[in-house]
């Protein structure tokens, strides 16, 4: 009898994979890795989706934005995510001012994150205004997942982490740009910090799946960063997240255990120590018998570096 095989013994998914999905009805589950246990442990969770996002920056390499953010970086960890999954759809996120500066820059590092970095799609920040890099770096064969709404590699321009969309002209703009993003080929576009009757509004009209990140309900599917979903920072949790778990507390509170084993003398115990055969041990320091008295301090035996 045939079973459907388990997603950690399952072919790698691709773009066409997640469009079959999106046909299929079924509500896209994506989240952010950043390395290799965890990116692991989510392709054994059949997350579909992993986006390597330049969210990275912030949550794991401590800077205050994802402008910080480097292609080096990006590529190193694209790598981690890759190596720890066999199942999933890896997207690795393109880096402030990587792309949009030239043609032949943008094709350069889109290319150098899936040809040595091993992604499967990149995403970039942008609606109309990123639409032809999108064209050049798909018709390169290269997926690519476009990213709207509050788009955090303009921060600085936005002004801060705001819900985009809200106004007539602005939530115009997000749909013409939602419209661009698909005339240029992107296979899904991200959706983020967008009032959900206006993500639903454009998840109708698009094709491609709409990936919301603070968009609602009403979005093809969604994307977390996993740190959030996690509680790994106990001061803040974006009010679009959910703390699935309390990892801060459980890693603070082995921390401390460990320490407080450490100091009593409790750890290592002798379940993680090994021990060896005395007689063996007499010979490598050369003294004739274990209990005997004496020893260095009587002048037998091998000088220890101390003793040289
Ligand atoms: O970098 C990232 O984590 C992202 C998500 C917020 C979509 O782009």
């Amino acid at each position: 009898m045939s079973q459907t095989p388990s997603p950690a013994h399952a072919a790698r998914l691709t773009i066409a994979s997640i469009a079959r999905l999106y046909a299929d009805g079924e509500r896209i589950a994506m989240l952010t890795a950043y390395d290799y246990p965890t990116a692991r442990i989510l392709d054994e969770a059949g997350i579909p989706m992993l986006l390597v996002g330049d969210s990275v920056g912030q949550v794991m390499l401590g800077y205050d934005s994802t402008v910080r953010v480097t292609m080096p970086e990006m590529l190193h960890h694209t790598k981690a995510v890759v190596r720890g999954t066999s199942h999933a759809l890896v997207v690795a996120d393109m880096p402030f001012l990587s792309y949009g500066v030239t043609p032949e820059a943008s094709l350069e590092n889109a290319g150098i994150l899936m040809r040595e970095g091993g992604a499967g799609a990149v995403k970039l920040e942008g609606g109309e205004r990123s639409s032809r890099t999108i064209e050049s770096i798909v018709r390169a064969g290269i997926p690519v997942m476009s990213h709207i709404g509050l788009t955090p590699q303009s921060i600085h321009q936005l002004g801060g982490h705001r819900v985009q969309g809200k106004t007539r002209d602005a939530g115009r703009q997000l749909l013409a740009d939602a419209l661009a993003v698909q005339r240029a080929g992107a296979f899904a576009v991200v959706l983020e910090l967008v009032p959900e009757q206006l993500a639903a509004e454009i998840t109708k009209r698009l094709s491609i799946p709409t990936i919301g990140i603070g968009a609602g309900a009403g979005c093809a599917g969604q994307v977390q960063v996993i740190t959030d979903l996690l509680g790994l920072n106990p001061d803040f949790t974006p009010r679009h997240a959910r703390k699935y778990a309390d990892l801060h507390s459980i890693i603070k509170t082995a921390a401390d255990a460990y320490r407080d084993d450490v100091r009593a003398g409790t750890f290592p115990g002798p379940e993680q120590s090994t021990r060896m055969d005395g007689k063996t041990l007499d010979d490598i320091l050369g003294r004739p018998g274990l209990d005997s008295a004496g020893g260095m301090a009587a002048g037998r035996g091998i000088p220890l570096d101390r003793d040289l």
